[in-house]
């Protein structure tokens, strides 16, 4: 395991999306969606950072077996009564943007006052559905990565770190 972006970086980065929610939002109460499972430990992180009234709420979207996507997207738990609020998705990472694009699709139609994106990760490179992403703390170029949250078949999401596999 190669280590790819360490705790420190990864912790600064956060506090920087903290810092420009805060400033964007003026302390208008927000809702958080936490895409599980690999924006667990992101989502616990930013929200410690962001000193404001948030409601959070999880939903479950799968796609990937190994290191590709299967293209089938599914949701499980999907929040509701998000009408009239302000809705943060939090996303641990956006690669083709297929998961992310259901997911907006979907809170649309619920209505919700307003609806933006914090991806910890964004791999443009790989892009399919055009989404976009409201607040990002890294661009990466085409690589797997795993750890802090996020997974090679269910492994590695306990790293403190973010890590690229060697194969
Ligand atoms: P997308 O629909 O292709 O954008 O895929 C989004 C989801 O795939 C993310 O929320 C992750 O759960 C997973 N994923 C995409 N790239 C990686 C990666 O490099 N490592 C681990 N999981 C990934
Ligand atoms: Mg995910």
């Amino acid at each position: 395991m190669k280590v790819y972006l360490n705790s420190i970086q990864i912790s600064d980065a956060i506090a920087f999306m903290a810092d420009d929610i805060k400033k964007d939002y003026e302390n208008t109460p927000i809702t958080i969606i936490c895409i599980l499972k690999g924006a667990f430990i992101f989502c616990a992180d930013l929200i410690r950072h962001l000193e404001m009234s948030v409601q959070v709420e999880f939903l479950q979207v799968s796609s990937y077996q190994g290191t590709e996507s299967t293209g089938v997207v599914t949701i499980t738990n999907m929040p509701e009564n998000l009408q009239g609020k302000h809705v943060l998705i939090v996303e641990d990472i956006v690669d083709t943007g297929i998961c992310l694009k259901h997911v907006i699709d979907k809170l649309h139609e619920q209505q919700p006052a307003s609806l933006k994106v914090a991806a910890l990760v964004s791999k443009p490179s790989r892009r399919i559905e055009k989404v976009s992403v409201d607040y990002v703390g890294f661009e990466i170029p085409d690589k797997f990565i795993v750890g802090y949250g996020l997974d090679y078949n269910q492994q590695y999401r306990s790293l403190p770190y973010i890590g690229v596999l060697e194969d």
